[in-house]
């Protein structure tokens, strides 16, 4: 079998999607889930970008076993100490990633620099990074719009200086399969020395094409492909991880004697947690693991299914760890029922949490007739792993209206107090968040509002997920609720109460 190493970047390309902004406990709580999935390289930031990446890279460096761990850097000597200083300490292995543009108009424009002084700082990077690890990466930026003959130039001569991975990105997201396919293939066939290097691809989406680009790169004799968990990253977002994974799995007829070592169970799971933390909602129609990705809708698809599955389904959802397909616990069902079925869903909770869990399950109950497994995750998630001390939400009332000015008046309860305000505002939610900052003191930005049902029907619960910023700290909230309006307050308070709690203070950052 032909190994094809998974980078996962997206703590680094994946956190530079515009609003998604991870701290420091965040970054390491994925990059544990990520060695859990069983990605082979965790790509964890770009150290010297800031204090922040920095100490974040270090932290997982010397905290999560079990990836090699690589640290992104230009084509310059400090930049290469920084990723070496912060990556040094990882126990399955470090990796520095240095990255030069090739392409003339990055070199024309941006760098300002003609072929022979790329091709010689290429060159002296790679030496350079080589005093530290034998793990080094050299991505020529923008390769898929470098002139071929160029790109093969400089690919041959990182791997002299002893690059043992060349990474080609389609960095725009310009190319189209064929063509990002011939390439890949010509770099094999073309550069001398590749068979001491792996060929990585790293794709984005700009046209859509991003995992299409890489697959076919991989049937053209890439090993290494680089991706983010629900495809995010820089604007359109990079090539998604669970999709490139399934279809190498799913079709491996395509790709023969081509695996991957990714335990695709751990799939969703690594999916709600990203998306919990970076506050960036998965489309319910998205491959893989999207909500719907398993949900058939149409009574002839329906039947087709109950006589045999593989009629419209061509993954099982329980192989990627999806397994909210039907219905669970009612108002009926004890606690014994609800640890039964969080320890099925993989879901280990302390005897507190379980307590608290059996408290939110029963008010979930009362208000909904069946709860289905998506609505557990997100109790689990939104009210016992991501429960913050703090103002807790008492009592909410409002009116609102086309004729009325929106009016709330909130009780929040903080160190066995209970404190109330009334605002107006612009919609009942705005009125609750102008009463909350009353009674917090704490004044915020609203930079970002989402919400989404969880699951289906006019009792669905509501997942309101935000952004706020204060003093150029970001923080996201998320909140669960079958009433939309308490869902709102409930992502606002605990956007607050991160933001004020002391663990999370000096993270957060906007550079
Ligand atoms: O898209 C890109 O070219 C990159 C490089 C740093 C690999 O992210
Ligand atoms: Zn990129």
């Amino acid at each position: 079998m032909d190994k094809l190493i998974i980078f996962d970047t997206t703590l680094r390309d994946g956190e530079q999607a515009p609003g998604a902004t991870l701290n420091e406990r965040e970054k390491i709580e994925i990059a544990h889930q990520l060695v859990a999935l069983g990605v082979d390289v965790i790509e964890a930031g770009f150290p010297i970008s800031s204090k922040g990446d920095f100490n974040a890279v270090k932290c997982i460096a010397s905290s999560v076993k079990g990836a090699v761990i690589c640290g992104l850097a230009r084509a310059m000597q400090k930049d290469i100490d920084a990723a070496y200083e912060a990556t040094k300490m990882a126990k399955g292995g470090a990796r520095i990633h240095v990255f030069l543009a090739t392409s003339k108009i990055h070199m024309q424009y941006k760098l300002k620099k003609a072929e022979d002084e790329i091709l010689r700082l290429a060159i002296e990077s790679v030496r350079y990074a080589k005093k530290y690890t034998k793990d080094i990466e050299f991505s020529p930026e923008d390769a898929s719009r470098t002139e071929p003959e160029f790109l093969f130039k400089v690919v041959e001569a990182v791997i002299r200086e002893g690059a043992t991975t060349v990474n080609i990105p389609d960095t725009v997201g310009y190319a189209i399969p064929e063509e990002y396919g011939r390439l890949i293939k010509r770099i094999k066939e073309e550069v001398p020395n590749i068979d001491r290097a792996v060929i990585s691809v790293h794709c984005h989406n700009d046209l859509g094409l991003s995992v299409a680009n890489s697959l076919t790169a991989v049937r053209n004799g890439a090993r290494q492909v680089e991706c983010t968990v629900n495809g995010i990253g820089e604007r359109a977002g990079n090539a998604s991880m669970e999709e490139i994974v399934m279809a190498i799995k799913t079709r491996s007829d395509l790709f023969p004697g081509v695996a991957t070592a990714i335990n695709t169970r751990e799939i969703h799971k690594t999916s709600r947690l990203v998306s919990k933390l970076t506050g960036f909602v998965v489309a319910p129609n998205k491959a893989i693991v999207g909500l719907n990705a398993f949900r058939h809708e149409s009574g002839i698809h329906q039947d087709g299914v109950l006589k045999k599955r593989q009629t419209y389904e061509i993954i099982a959802p329980e192989d990627v760890g999806f397994t909210g397909t039907g219905l669970v616990l009612g108002k009926h069902s004890g606690r014994h029922a609800l640890e039964k079925r969080l320890a099925e869903m993989g879901i280990k909770l302390s005897e507190e949490e379980m307590r608290r869990a059996f408290e939110k399950f029963k008010e979930l109950a009362d208000k909904k007739k069946t709860i289905y497994e998506e609505d557990l995750a997100s109790v689990v998630e939104l009210d016992i792993h991501n429960f913050k001390e703090g103002w807790q939400l008492e009592d909410i009332s409002y009116v609102s209206g086309m004729k009325v000015t929106p009016e709330a008046k909130v009780a929040l309860r903080h160190k066995g107090k209970i404190l109330k305000a009334t605002s107006k505002g612009d919609g009942p939610v705005d009125a609750c968040y102008k009463a909350i900052e009353k009674i917090t003191k704490v004044k915020v930005k609203l930079l970002d509002y989402r919400i989404e049902a969880v699951t289906s029907g006019k009792d669905a619960l509501g997942e309101v997920s935000i952004k706020i910023s204060s003093d150029k700290k970001v923080m996201t909230g998320r909140g669960s609720s079958t009433d939309v309006i308490e869902a709102s307050v409930k992502a606002y308070l605990n956007a607050i109460n991160k933001l004020v709690s002391k663990s999370d203070s000096s993270h957060g950052l906007i550079l």
